[in-house]
């Protein structure tokens, strides 16, 4: 069942019975500029701190990553990847959890060892996966959404901005008029920007340093994708006021970000340069990519906003195909609301880009004979 896997790479060759060799791995959206020589120096140069443990309260790492974002330290927590955070912080939601499918799928996954309820609205492919908000209300009123439990909200919605794995982003204001209908509605808002410090204009998307008030969002952001550090993982959680911070703090573990991770993120701030470069770099590959894909038969592409690519292409079995020639993609047949024949890709290095591009033109050649299917 080659369909289960995320980027599992070594499970799917395992699987396939393909012999490991050289494998391009273009199924997880990881910074292809790898991460900053910053982070490798101070780890070598500290090493012999993981002989203590860091401090619990990551002082230090929270006020850095508070001056970075323009935030307060007091409502922000540091955790083992976004993944913690979005684990965690289910246990504080009310007991109906909204999502909109295709997305990332820890939050059902999250969602059902908290025992929720989970409702999810399965976007539609003839708007490219992009509800318009103000249809999403009106959906959400229908539900007619009844308080339950000890919560002072009716639901909470999750709502990941650029969207995993469609790409899709909306507007910081887009964001702020929708999170103001839901407070209305009684109805919290957890944004996973996750992908944020991709994107080049963020300042027009993130809303992470609203000058609104917004009491019903959440804010979760993985510091693990654009730093390329997912044998460390790093993620954080911003909450509308000090005293939800400290509910959240109860129930984390201890500890939970380990040394490294904590000496990593508390150089953030110094890193302006590394992030100019990604942005450009990412965006020229990004380019290439799609304007090559745009042109292939039975492929089509949904506008990229951010370092991975989202296509459907009738082609079958493009992931086996491809990983018989040392190129592994990621299928999202697994993803809530979609079938065979979509797929993910991230952009990576120019020579790997390049390579990506030659293997899937020998794929499309041994598929289509002169334009129609072989
Ligand atoms: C949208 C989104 N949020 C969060 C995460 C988890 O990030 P981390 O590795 O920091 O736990 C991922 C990882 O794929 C993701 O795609």
């Amino acid at each position: 069942m080659v369909q289960a896997h995320g980027g599992n790479i070594d499970q799917l060759l395992e699987e396939l019975q393909i012999t490991p060799r050289e494998i391009v791995d273009f199924s997880a959206n990881i910074n292809p500029l790898g991460m900053p020589t910053e982070f490798k120096q101070a780890i070598l140069e500290q090493m012999d701190s993981v002989e203590r443990y860091p401090d619990y309260s990551y002082k230090l790492l929270r006020k850095r990553l508070a001056t970075h974002y323009q935030i307060s330290e007091n409502c922000l927590s540091v955790t083992n990847g976004a993944e913690e955070a979005i684990r965690t912080v289910m246990t504080l939601l009310p007991e109906t959890i909204i999502m909109l499918q295709p997305t990332f799928s820890e939050y059902e996954k999250a969602a059902i060892s908290r025992n929720k309820t989970v409702i999810h609205l399965d976007l539609s492919e003839a708007q490219n996966f992009r509800v318009q908000l103000d249809d999403l209300l009106q959906w959400i009123d229908a539900l007619d959404l009844k308080v339950s439990g000890q919560s002072y909200f009716k639901a909470a919605l999750f709502l990941c901005n650029p969207n995993n794995p469609t790409g899709v982003i909306y507007t910081k204001s887009e964001i702020e008029a929708f999170a103001e209908a839901l407070a209305q509605r009684q109805i919290a808002l957890i944004m996973d920007e996750s992908f944020m410090d991709f994107v080049s204009q963020r300042e027009s998307y993130s809303v992470m340093n609203s000058e609104k008030k917004m009491p019903n969002v959440i804010l979760i952001q993985s510091l693990t994708k654009f730093y390329a550090i997912p044998g460390l993982r790093l993620g954080m959680i911003v909450f509308p006021d000090e005293s939800f911070k400290l509910k959240f703090d109860r129930i984390l573990g201890t500890w939970t970000v380990n040394t490294f991770a904590m000496i990593c993120g508390q150089l953030v701030g110094q890193l302006g340069a590394y992030s100019l470069e990604t942005r450009e770099y990412y965006l020229q590959e990004q380019a290439k990519l799609v304007e090559f894909l745009r042109k292939q038969p039975g492929i089509k592409v949904y506008q990229p906003a951010v370092n991975f690519i989202f296509f459907y292409t009738t082609i079958n079995n493009l992931l086996i195909k491809l990983l018989h020639k040392g190129i592994a993609i990621r299928s999202c047949e697994n993803f809530k609301a979609l079938e065979s024949g979509y797929y993910r890709i991230a952009v990576r290095t120019s020579e790997e880009n390049q390579r990506l591009i030659e293997r899937m033109t020998e794929v499309i050649a041994e598929e289509f004979v002169d334009g129609k299917m072989g």
